[in-house]
């Protein structure tokens, strides 16, 4: 069976180490997995690794560089807090457009060339509910705040790729993962589901993915989110 390969960025815990776990059991994938820094990963003969930080554009530049072709582009890096709007200074809101916002881009951006040299084209942006402006109006529980705006328009980059991408052959999609227990989803308590199941339905609405349905907002058990 032909190759398939995906590339995940922010692979060193949480969603993106199971990405990589659960994508690697078929022997037909080739996993590429993006981490900040030299981490002990899954040891599998279909997963390589790259370093980088999506923050920085000349890492991004670099670690693209080591790359000729992708098929599935699975951007998953992202950072939280529970943090209120009114008291986010300057600086914080630019970090989380830094990490959140501006990284998807620049991943995009500059692996770009590797998902042209293949046909499948395609893009996805582990996203958030807090990104759903329909979902966060009177919103009580996880994530509010910075956090939420920069998924928001995070969201808004994926429209905006589709748009100038479809075209040529590109399908987008963001997902939202559900409350996962994670180090970030602990962050808001007890409760979240096990990382496994969530990443099994994050990869059936990515194989599921199709172009002519491009740009979808869709959540892990494959209900449709509002934007
Ligand atoms: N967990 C939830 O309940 C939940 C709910 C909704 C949405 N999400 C979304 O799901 C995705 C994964 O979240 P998670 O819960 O797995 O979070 P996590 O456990 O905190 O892991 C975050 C991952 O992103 C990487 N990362 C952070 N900043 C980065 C940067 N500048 N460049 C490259 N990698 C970076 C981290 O690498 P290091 O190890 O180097 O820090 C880590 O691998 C995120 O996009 C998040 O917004 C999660």
């Amino acid at each position: 069976m032909a190759t398939s390969i995906t590339l995940v960025i922010g692979a060193s815990r949480g969603i993106g180490r199971e990405l990589i776990q659960q994508i690697s059991q078929e022997p037909s994938q080739q996993v590429i997995a993006s981490v900040r820094k030299p981490t002990d990963l899954i040891n599998a003969s279909n997963i390589s690794s790259i370093i980088l930080d999506q923050a920085d554009r000349k890492s991004v530049q670099a670690a693209a560089a080591q790359v000729t072709e992708i098929d599935t582009l699975i951007i998953n890096a992202a950072f939280g807090d529970a943090e209120k709007v009114l008291t986010t200074s300057d600086e914080r809101l630019s970090e989380y457009f830094n990490v959140n916002v501006g990284g998807p881009l620049r991943i995009v951006q500059e692996f770009l060339p590797a998902l042209l040299a293949r046909q499948t084209r395609r893009i996805i942006l582990i996203s958030s509910e807090s990104g759903s402006m329909t979902r966060q109006i009177n919103a009580k529980g996880g994530f509010s705040g910075p956090y939420a705006v920069s998924k928001a328009a995070a969201n808004m980059v994926i429209v905006q790729l589709h748009n100038e991408l479809h075209d040529q052959g590109f399908t987008l999609q963001a997902i939202h993962p559900g409350w996962v227990a994670t180090d970030m989803g602990r962050m808001t308590g007890p409760g979240g589901m096990p990382i496994h199941k969530s990443v099994e339905g994050i990869l059936q609405r990515v194989n599921e993915a199709k172009h002519e349905d491009s740009p979808r907002f869709v959540a892990f058990d494959g209900s449709t989110m509002p934007w």
